[in-house]
């Protein structure tokens, strides 16, 4: 078994896709072991999206993540990182597959509904960071 850390981003949560986003990976047979409902701060939106800090679209990121109540969760499952990152589709919603979130839901890159860990490691790292009462 293995824990991943994704999370529903504020354009997501303004669409009403909360639902659906999670039955998702619930039919999928990821199970939900943690959940929250929160507004990220600066800190916790910089911390998360430091690998980017360099990159020319690092402060629309961090405004973006921060503009509204977001919906961390830690979903559990064989090789959920990877099923998780499946299920959410490529980067860019206009190149993810139809049939993934991002594909079926997205049409920006800067607003495209939902994070996924990219690896265990970020994963545990993520979820200290915002989901801090779960331990991973
Ligand atoms: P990244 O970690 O590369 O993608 P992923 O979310 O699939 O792991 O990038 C983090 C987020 O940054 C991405 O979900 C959307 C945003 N982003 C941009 O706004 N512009 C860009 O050019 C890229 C690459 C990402
Ligand atoms: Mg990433």
């Amino acid at each position: 078994m293995e824990r991943t850390f994704c999370m529903i981003k504020p354009d997501g949560v303004r669409r009403r896709l909360i639902g659906d986003i999670i039955a998702r990976f619930e039919r999928k047979g990821l199970t939900v072991v943690a959940l929250d409902f929160c507004t990220l701060t600066q800190d916790q939106a910089e911390r998360h999206y430091a690998e980017h800090k360099d990159k020319p679209f690092f402060a629309e990121l961090v405004a973006f993540i921060t503009s509204g109540p977001v919906v961390p969760m830690v979903l559990e499952g064989p090789d959920a990182v990877a099923a998780a990152r499946a299920l959410i589709g490529a980067t860019d919603p206009l190149k993810a597959a139809a049939g993934t979130i991002r594909g079926d839901y997205g049409l920006r890159l800067s607003e495209n509904v939902i994070h996924g860990a990219d690896s265990p490691a970020s994963a545990k790292r993520e979820t200290a960071n915002i989901l801090p009462d779960c331990n991973i």
